[in-house]
């Protein structure tokens, strides 16, 4: 095994479905539940984003033969976005509609900018077929206010994150503090009006913030669920676990996981050095 897949382990639950189950189960008995991603986008080939379709129903499947608790995300790009916008909608409508009769639920993630808009018609195209499918906004771009104000007004299910691609700067905030702030108004916003909004962040402060939204204007702690990816800030976790509040864990698994690993790596300097450290020292 390389040293990049070794090191890759620490974000990635394993090469197959049945590797990721384990890790469900080992997350579910912490009482964390968990959606389940196979890595994977920017397919050009119709029969890969056909397969893709399957690889995910056979994935929902699996889910209910084990009884764990998991759903499941996927990238449009995965399911053929860059072949065919109806393509990628009714590769992605039979995935929803298999989860549907599991009484399973599908997150479209975000990607890059290039792609928002469509990302979010496809979502609604799903939704007004099938209900159990949900949307992603990310905190640094200048358009999100108006997408969660639209998702809120169609009852869409919205994940909110900051973003993980790089985008220019007409977009997206570049400064930090920007992307918090933009955080903090949209949580706001999805946490009142959002029907069970998802906050995905390890971000100790913006974990702080919503935790005061929500005893301020007394919501209950089942309103929304924190969620965090796999592989980072695992005690946190637990701990909110501890607090009563549900968490969901995003766990990555399958062999096309360079991609995913990078923006891991580009998100925190401490793990481009400890990948450079170890590279040296072979
Ligand atoms: P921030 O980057 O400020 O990090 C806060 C703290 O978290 C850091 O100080 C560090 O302790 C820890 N941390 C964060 N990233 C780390 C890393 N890579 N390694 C080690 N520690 C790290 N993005 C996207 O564009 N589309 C999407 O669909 C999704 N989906 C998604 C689902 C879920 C459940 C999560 C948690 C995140 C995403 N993201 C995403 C990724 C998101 O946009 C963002 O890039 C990361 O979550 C990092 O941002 P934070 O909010 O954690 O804050």
């Amino acid at each position: 095994m390389g040293l990049l897949t070794l090191m890759a382990r620490r974000f990635v639950a394993g090469k197959t479905a049945e590797a990721a189950v384990c890790a469900v189960k080992k997350l579910n008995a912490q009482n964390i539940s968990v959606t389940l991603d196979i890595l994977g986008e920017d397919v050009a080939d119709r029969a890969e984003a056909l397969k893709a379709a399957d690889d995910y129903i056979v994935l929902l499947d699996l889910i209910a033969a084990e009884g764990v608790d998991a759903s499941v995300s996927l990238k449009l790009t995965m399911m053929g976005l860059e072949i065919d916008d109806t393509f990628c909608y009714e590769n992605v409508l039979r995935v929803v509609k298999a989860a549907a009769r599991h009484g399973n639920f599908v997150r479209v993630d975000m990607e890059g900018s290039a792609v928002t808009g469509r990302t979010l018609d496809v979502v609604r195209k799903v939704f007004a077929q099938s209900p159990n499918v949900g949307a992603v906004i990310q905190s640094y771009l200048r358009r999100s206010e108006a997408d969660v104000e639209a998702l809120s007004e169609a009852g869409i299910k919205t994940r909110l994150c900051k973003g993980a691609y790089r985008e220019p700067e007409a977009v997206a905030f570049q400064d930090k503090r920007d992307v918090n702030s933009s955080f903090s108004k949209l949580m706001q916003m999805l946490l009142k009006d959002g029907g069970d909004p998802a906050i995905a962040t390890h971000d100790p402060a913006l974990i702080a913030e919503c935790k005061q939204i929500v005893s301020r204007n007394g919501l209950g702690k089942d309103r929304f669920e924190f969620q965090m990816l796999y592989g980072i800030r695992s005690a946190l976790q637990r701990q909110l676990v501890a607090e009563g509040y549900r968490v969901r864990c995003y766990v990555p698994f399958g062999t096309h996981w360079l991609p995913y690993f990078l923006r891991r790596l580009r998100e925190r300097r401490a793990n481009v050095f400890f990948v450079l450290k170890n590279l040296f020292r072979r």
